[in-house]
């Protein structure tokens, strides 16, 4: 167990740079912090030149005695690689370890994370900097972590320099051996792209659309995780040579590439960067008047939890965000951090830790606000964020609980990266994620997601109700199997259009789909389209019904099944145009279990509308009744229950306590009528 998760606490802290700031006002930091009921510090992630000023040479006083001073006022530190921003002298001397564009160009210092992760300088680079930082500073008393670089992939996810071609090559001829299969694969056959010799495999690279081939830029993405999967790994393991008992190793954010996998072989736990106040970001893309804002990030959230529960929050908002470049979003309104804060924390952070201390004076991120601006005044949000360091004591009681959702979203990453190749599949994706999420969220239902991967097994599952595998397009043999055996043990499995459509090269099946479901389904899709432009909105109602027991919008695109098994029923059909009366909802008694097939995507009200229509939402009703735009989730260690309650809205919202239960947050047992303040955060006990 690492001192940092230890399941006893909530422990708060922040990111601190003190190459940002004169030495003189380091002390008096470090104990406003503790004042303030901050125990932690993250440093040094954007730091190499202090180790490292020149090539080959390393010095160790400005981190010597900044931690020597965190020993004295006896703060707690998160030693970070400096990873994320290679030196000048290094990009300099050594080109090759840039990153580039698409077209060829090189991306240049200036910014950060502009290099690739396949160089052979930068890896031995960077190797020779973790050796140097680990085997210096491993064994100091204030160190009680190690954060690798920052936010891997984070600028870009998209690497086209020289080396990753040559390294796609090789990864290509690992995994291909052949070039039959590799032709085979990449099915070359279409458009003449036969390759002759593996010297002719390039990286996908600037062609008439800059979409290249669809097999190819599936294995890229592939490539992509793999690399960084990589970086990481050789960083962890010369950490861990140096790593005192108790420490850990982590790294941070949430971006485009396979962290379960990364958070096993490389990490003790993950943490996330939460930064809600996107929502209000003056560029933000999608807000409407059902969007969901500042509360998408529980989702978000949901998914970390996926990778590592109980994780730790990194970098959490404490203020106004913003570049010089792009972004503008309004300071965090007065409650607002605390419910980001709570919001972390419900959904399993136990180590929450804000960004950044003081707002910086110089570079890009001068408008990208900490708890305390350029003057140092003390301010209401480090007002806000003391009440928070008070408060979470009395939630040290939930620590090692376990979120409690009946219900979950099945992921594969491989499925995930398809829809980012194929626009098709995106579109499925795009409607029924949001749709999904927002139903549950809105309909008071707590939601996992749960990333399907070889240890996952049908056992684990049999905690859900329901799966829903909204749209399963690229799906192994492997993966129904285990789907199988839960719905076999009595599971619900709920499936939404175009499932089994493809194998893990990205083929089109020859079977009839639902393919490697087809028989767990207990029927086919005879026939499919993409919703016509021309088309007024198709519902799915009742058959011989019209539309008065349910009527569930079916968006964007239509399976029609045929039923195959004596156990399989038809249970919606579709209300208009050519496929009315066509069956578009399915359900098959299979094994102890059910498998239900709606022939399209999820868009909200249709999610709400199943989740219901199969007894799933709600499922705290008897304990309390909370206004839509207040979220519950909740926690369990399956003695006590915890139902955190956040307000996102402007204002007041009225709740009805069902039956007696403790407010933790408050004291004193509660009853009927409760106010929650706008951006207020109730916890309760049953
Ligand atoms: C994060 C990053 C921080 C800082 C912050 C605000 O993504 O890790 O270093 O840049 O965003 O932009």
């Amino acid at each position: 167990m690492n001192t940092l998760l230890d399941g006893k606490k909530i422990t708060i802290g922040t990111c601190y740079y003190p190459e940002h700031w004169p030495e003189t006002m380091w002390q008096d930091d470090l104990e406003r912090m503790k004042r303030t009921g901050i125990e932690v510090i993250r440093v040094g992630e954007f730091s190499w030149n202090l180790t490292e000023p020149v090539e080959g040479t390393y010095v160790y006083d400005f981190w010597d005695e900044f931690l020597d001073l965190c020993s004295r006022v006896e703060m707690k530190v998160i030693f970070c690689t400096p990873t994320a921003t290679p030196p000048a002298w290094l990009t300099e001397k050594y080109p090759e370890v840039l990153n580039a564009k698409r077209e060829g160009s090189l991306i240049y210092h200036g910014e950060r994370c502009h290099v690739n992760h396949n160089n052979i300088v930068f890896r031995q680079k960077t190797e020779l900097i973790t050796e140097h930082l680990a085997s210096h500073f491993g064994s100091h008393p204030s160190i009680i972590g190690w954060q690798i670089d920052n936010e891997i992939n984070c600028e870009t996810d998209e690497f086209y320099s020289e080396s990753d071609d040559l390294a796609f090559r090789n990864w290509v001829q690992n995994k291909y051996e052949s070039l039959d299969a590799l032709n085979a694969a990449w099915g070359t056959r279409f458009w003449n792209q036969t390759y002759s010799s593996f010297a002719e495999v390039h990286i996908p690279r600037q062609t008439n659309h800059n979409v290249g081939n669809p097999h190819q830029n599936l294995d890229y993405r592939r490539f992509v995780s793999d690399s960084a999967r990589s970086y990481i790994k050789l960083q962890s393991d010369i950490i861990r040579k140096y790593l005192k008992e108790g420490d850990f190793i982590t790294t941070n954010g949430m971006f485009n590439l396979d962290n379960h996998s990364m958070n096993k072989e490389s990490l003790d736990f993950f943490t996330y960067d939460s930064y809600p106040d996107f929502a209000f970001d003056e560029y933000y893309e999608t807000r409407g008047a059902r969007d969901l804002l500042d509360r998408n990030w529980s989702k978000n959230l949901s998914e970390v939890r996926s990778i590592s529960e109980p994780f730790g929050i990194m970098e959490q908002q404490s203020g106004a965000g913003g570049w010089t470049t792009r972004m503008r979003m309004p300071t965090p309104r007065p409650g607002q951090i605390r419910l980001w804060t709570m919001q972390s924390i419900a959904h399993g952070a136990e180590y929450v830790s804000y960004f950044r201390w003081r707002t910086a004076t110089v570079g890009t991120e001068i408008y990208w606000h900490g708890i305390l601006d350029y003057s140092n005044r003390d301010n209401r949000r480090k007002r806000e964020v003391e009440q928070v360091c008070s408060e979470v004591k009395k939630l040290s009681r939930i620590c090692g609980s376990r979120y409690a959702a009946k219900v979950a979203v099945i992921k594969t990453w491989d499925n995930e990266w398809d829809a980012q190749c194929d626009n098709w599949h995106k579109m499925l994706e795009d409607i029924s994620q949001k749709g999904i999420y927002a139903a549950a969220t809105r309909s008071h239902t707590p939601l996992d997601y749960v990333f399907l991967g070889p240890e996952t097994s049908a056992e684990d599952l049999g905690k859900y109700d329901l799966l829903i595998f909204p749209h399963a397009v690229v799906v192994t043999q492997m993966e129904a199997m285990i789907l199988e055996r839960y719905v076999k043990n009595g599971g619900r499995l709920l499936l939404g259009c175009r499932a089994g459509l493809k194998t893990s090269e990205g083929h089109i099946t020859m079977d009839d789909l639902p393919g490697v479901f087809k028989q767990m389904a207990g029927c086919v899709v005879a026939e499919f389209t993409p919703e016509a432009p021309d088309e007024e909105n198709i519902y799915v109602i009742k058959p011989g019904d019209n539309g008065q027991k349910f009527r569930m919008h079916a968006q964007g695109f239509f399976d029609q099944f045929e039923v195959t098994s004596e156990t399989a029923q038809v249970k919606g059909v579709y209300d208009s145009t050519y496929i009315k009366d066509e069956p578009a909802l399915v359900k098959n008694v299979y094994g102890e279990g059910r498998v239900y097939c709606f022939g399209s995507t999820f868009p909200e009200d249709t999610a709400a509308g199943l989740l219901k229509m199969l007894g799933v939402s709600n499922p705290y009703e008897q304990y309390l009744d909370l206004p839509e735009e207040c979220e519950l989730a909740v926690r369990t260690d399956g003695t006590y229950t915890w139902l955190f309650v956040l307000n996102y809205d402007k204002s007041e919202a009225s709740l009805d306590i069902k039956e007696e239960m403790l407010d933790v947050l408050n004291g004193g047992s509660v009853h009927g009528t409760y106010k929650l303040p706008a951006y207020g955060v109730a916890v309760f006990e049953i």
